[in-house]
């Protein structure tokens, strides 16, 4: 059975110290309890290390935003999968439309990086989605199954099971418009399905798709609810502990 998720994205928010505080009070939060769901946060580089040495990784799984599209060398200011690995973390987000839209992330680029993470033994939190525009000229879904077979076709099955998908649309992120619940549910059974028609049934059924945009307290339960969304990818609400706590508890 495929796995439920709740996954903070911290993105380029917090010092050192303040993240180390947040990643506290998060492992402390979930110590005494036994949420319905695996919880992930994915913090700045500069945090990973001093962050894994303050949580229990059984408890709440660590990843970067990011990695590089080479493992090693002449790539000034870039961090690669083994660099990540070699902190404690053991998931790293990839394909963010962020990424995509500030850094000019192409399939091709993100192809690389997926390799790289699973060759180093990290989980990638996979994000796709499409912009405004594509949503209302009704090409969202053929977008979106655009970026899986761009970015991922190519692996074997046997990878393609080590990923965690996120679909989240653009229009949504950090805008505070969420997409409703059916919308969610449309899009997630139809890359399930897409998912099915490559690889099977059986690695379709067990792909966790998490939903991601202005995902929050008040809209997680009716968002998890739904049979093909298996989990949240939590920017603006995962800075608080509170709030993000109010999301895993949503399961
Ligand atoms: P948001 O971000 O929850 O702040 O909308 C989600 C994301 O970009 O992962």
């Amino acid at each position: 059975m495929r796995k439920k998720i709740v996954a903070g994205n911290w993105k380029m928010n917090t010092t050192l110290q303040e993240g180390v505080a947040l990643a506290k009070e998060v492992n402390e939060a979930l110590a005494g309890a036994t949420p319905k769901c695996d919880v992930i946060i994915a913090v700045p580089f500069t945090h990973l290390a001093s962050i894994n040495a303050v949580i229990d990784q059984n408890k709440l799984g660590l990843g970067a935003e990011n990695c590089a599209d080479h493992k090693s060398g002449a790539y000034t200011g870039e961090v690669s999968a083994p660099m990540v690995a070699s902190t404690g973390a053991t998931y790293v987000i990839l394909g963010h439309s962020e990424r995509r839209q500030y850094y000019g992330e192409t399939s091709e680029i993100l192809k690389e990086k997926v390799n790289l993470a699973l060759a180093n033994n990290l989980t990638p939190i996979f994000c796709i989605g499409e912009v405004l525009e594509e949503r209302e000229n009704g090409s969202y879904l053929e977008v979106v199954k655009k970026q899986i077979e761009d970015a991922l076709f190519d692996l074997s099955a046997d990878d393609f099971s080590k990923l965690i998908l996120a679909y989240e649309p653009v229009w949504a992120i950090g805008t505070g418009k969420t997409a409703t619940d059916d919308q969610a549910e449309e899009m997630h059974a139809f890359i399930r399905e897409v998912i099915a028609n490559k690889y099977g049934k059986d690695v379709a059924e067990n792909t966790s798709i998490l939903y991601g945009g202005s995902c929050k307290p008040s809209n997680a339960p009716q968002l998890f609810a739904k049979p093909n969304v298996d989990g949240g990818l939590i920017g603006g609400a995962s800075l608080k502990a509170a709030d993000f706590m109010g999301i895993v508890n949503a399961f």
